[in-house]
């Protein structure tokens, strides 16, 4: 384990010290007008510092009217310098740097200027129903992943990550128990699954040949009647590696149930809470030994689920 664990890896051409990776986390150091901060910068140094291999740069948007300020956006050329000097911060200490692609269906609500869309009507209350998107704006929004994609590489990023978890849009058109819609981005699988490969299609068609993408997925969908299965999200991370994806990084948790408890877990959810399911680490591993050779990038926090408390303290060089 730990041999794997500190040596290097490539990943197309993307070659990594060790395979130590920083999960996206929304830290909230963004200005107001969703660009890069000192902060920011000086955060995502010290995790290289610390031992990191790769940097995942949080959640950041593609599409101008639906990002929330406060955020990190790259829907506009203006953001691409900001970006670049937190990759050149990041490559300066031996790090790479990965950027996660995001539209926020619901949750960009927290901002009241940005424009909020979803999969598929929604009933909000008695008297209000947010329209679900036109077959016109899902194909602007494919778009706009494509083009933050290929900002991105002129932001100097090393990798992408698709963001296809936590109810977000790429996953509210994935799980049955959100879209609703009766067209053919809705209904059956193949349907559902339309909109998150149009979308990965559109950032491969925007990167380079050997850049990885990366997608953020969740196992499946917890407390959801009609949410995604364990068996469906295996089946769609294959068409995903068809359309472009190399690397899975398997989430859990959504913003419209109690499930959030997974996706941005409190200090009293036990460790390993994830990993005590058998079925969804098999589901988890599985998934990713189909696409790719290499089982052996696992993320910080997944490993202390794996090692004993004395290997536990090796682990204290990361202290950052
Ligand atoms: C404050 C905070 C912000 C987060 N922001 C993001 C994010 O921007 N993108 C994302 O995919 N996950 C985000 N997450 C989820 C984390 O990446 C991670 O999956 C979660 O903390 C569970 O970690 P574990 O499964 O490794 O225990 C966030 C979590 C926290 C606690």
């Amino acid at each position: 384990m730990f041999e794997k664990l500190f040596s290097p890896i490539k990943i197309r051409g993307m070659e990594l010290k060790n395979r130590v990776i920083l999960p996206a986390m929304g830290t909230k150091f963004a200005g107001k007008a969703s660009y890069v901060t000192p902060q920011l910068v000086n955060y995502h140094v010290a995790r290289v510092r610390g031992g990191c291999g790769l940097n995942i740069v949080e959640v950041c948007s593609v599409h101008s009217p639906s990002a929330p300020r406060g955020f990190l956006s790259i829907s506009e050329d203006a953001y691409i310098p900001g970006l670049k000097s937190l990759t050149d911060a990041i490559h300066a200490e031996g790090g790479k740097a990965g950027l996660q692609l995001w539209q926020g269906s619901l949750a960009v609500g927290m901002d009241q200027t940005a424009q909020i869309l979803v999969a598929s009507d929604m009933p909000v209350s008695p008297q209000m129903t947010i329209p679900g998107i036109t077959k016109q704006q899902i194909i602007e929004i494919t778009d706009c992943f494509g083009r933050a994609a290929a900002r991105a590489v002129k932001a100097g990023f090393d990798c992408v990550e698709f963001h296809c978890a936590h109810n977000y849009l790429p996953h509210s058109f994935l799980s049955g128990g959100i879209n609703h819609r009766t067209d053919e981005y809705g209904g059956s699988f193949e349907n559902r699954a339309r909109f998150p490969l149009a979308c990965i299609c559109a950032i491969r068609a925007n990167i380079p040949e050997d850049m990885p993408v990366l997608m953020r997925i969740d196992a499946h969908d917890d407390y959801f009647e009609g949410g995604l299965t364990i068996e469906e999200v295996i089946d769609f991370c294959k068409l995903a590696g068809e359309a472009g994806v190399d690397v899975l990084d398997i989430s859990r948790g959504n913003i419209l149930s109690a499930g959030l408890k997974y996706e941005v877990p409190p200090v009293d959810i036990p460790r390993a809470f994830n990993m005590s399911q058998e079925e969804y680490r098999k589901a988890a591993v599985g998934a990713v030994k189909k696409l790719s050779q290499d089982v052996g990038i696992l993320k910080r926090c997944a490993i202390r689920r794996f090692i004993t408390p004395r290997q536990r303290s090796a682990m204290k060089m990361f202290r950052n």
